[in-house]
């Protein structure tokens, strides 16, 4: 797998997620099987790039090659300035964002908006193109399959963003209507990949090993990209290439791996955000990861009363101890609730799904 003349260890990618998908969770994904990870989108407006917010997205200390910036923004030429400036920050690959629904980004015309205005997505494209062929650097897309149902255009778009340079596109099998409900759809991410010469990636609700074999096999895709089903599980992404290399499943992680995978993940994560905001921000992942364990749900209430490192970490610490003694193995969803019933509990999913309070929604349509 190639983006431009860059090699990939393989082609499962690491969605890119606001709030979520920041250099230490990347990092996680990697070292668990990932073989690429886009930044969180930062934006293109060049007021917000000495932001602490946009300079932690844009922190790179440490992280495996190759490094991919996705920018965001509605200003062709700010757009370049914006590929030109995480270049020389470090970003070995450009992606640009005409996926995201979010309503901060579309209120702009921004993420995928850009997919209803085709000559202003295409003036983005070719600059920031122009702008980073200079200095070899590929520039990827990611969008959805259109607006709405009745405007799917993502393979006219994506055909126009290969003849002006793009190396790689990526396609949500929704529009930008859906959001994020109903169920992602694959006949517009085959006709793209059909297009095309140059490689497209499959994205939207892969969540498990066999459901990654049928998006290839639906799809013809060169890659996959895995977003929510990574909250909590970032070994998902070790699971799928097993399978996709041996037909077998893997066995569930050893309990003190995935133990020894999260401190080791809190301790990055409290290194790029301090004390006070790497507590508040790493609870979003603990309570992700223990969702489904018995007596998550109990633990994450008491973790989200703590407000050290050192409390947060000893909490997770002790509690994944305890588990191991139980559950040698990383107990399956269906033993967490079968030891814990707890009626009208929220499903994994809908937890995945929801943002941090502090964050944009997401999930909004915009
Ligand atoms: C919390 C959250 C934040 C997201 N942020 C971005 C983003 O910054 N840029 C982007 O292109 N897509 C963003 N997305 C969309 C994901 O990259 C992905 O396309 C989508 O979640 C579908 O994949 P999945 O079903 O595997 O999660 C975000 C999704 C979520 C849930």
């Amino acid at each position: 797998m190639h983006i431009g003349p860059i090699e990939l260890p393989n082609a499962l990618f690491v969605a890119p997620m606001a709030g979520v998908t920041d250099r230490p969770f990347r990092s996680l994904c990697r070292r668990l099987g990932a073989g690429y990870a886009v930044s969180e989108m930062v934006t293109s407006q060049r007021a917000l790039w000495k932001s602490l917010k946009t300079s932690r997205r844009a922190n790179h200390e440490g992280e495996r090659a190759p490094i991919a910036v996705q920018i965001a923004g509605v200003d062709p030429v700010e757009m370049a300035d914006a590929a030109r400036y995480n270049i020389d920050r470090g970003a070995q690959i450009i992606d640009i964002n005409m996926g995201c629904p979010a309503k901060k980004v579309c209120q702009t015309w921004a993420g995928s908006a850009l997919m209803s205005n085709e000559p202003l997505a295409l003036q983005i494209i070719e600059a920031v193109v122009a702008a980073c062929a200079p200095l070899s650097v590929p520039v990827t897309l990611k969008m959805r399959t259109g607006r709405c149902d009745s405007e799917r255009n993502a393979v006219a778009l994506a055909r126009a963003a290969e003849a002006a340079g793009i190396a790689m596109v990526t396609v949500h099998g929704r529009t930008r209507e859906q959001g994020y409900t109903g169920c992602a759809e694959y006949d517009t991410v085959a006709a793209v990949k059909a297009a095309l010469r140059i490689p497209v990636v499959a994205n939207g609700d892969i969540d498990s090993p066999l459901k990654a074999k049928e998006v290839l096999r639906l799809t013809g895709a060169d890659a996959l990209m895995i977003g929510r089903a990574a909250q909590g599980r970032p070994w998902i992404f070790m699971e799928v290439a097993h399978f996709l290399s041996h037909g077998t499943l893997m066995p569930a992680p050893a309990t003190r791996d995935v133990q020894q995978w999260l401190l080791a993940h809190l301790e990055d994560h409290y290194g790029l955000y301090g004390e006070q905001a790497g507590v508040r921000t790493a609870r979003k992942h603990i309570g992700w990861a223990v969702h489904d364990v018995p007596g998550g749900d109990a633990f994450r209430q008491r973790m989200n009363a703590l407000e050290t490192c050192v409390d947060q970490q000893a909490a997770l610490r002790d509690f994944l101890e305890e588990l191991a003694q139980v559950h040698p193995a990383w107990p399956s969803p269906a033993q967490a609730s079968a030891l814990t019933p707890r009626p009208g509990q929220k499903t994994h999913a809908s937890l995945r799904a929801r943002p941090a309070a502090n964050e944009p929604s997401l999930l909004r349509l915009a």
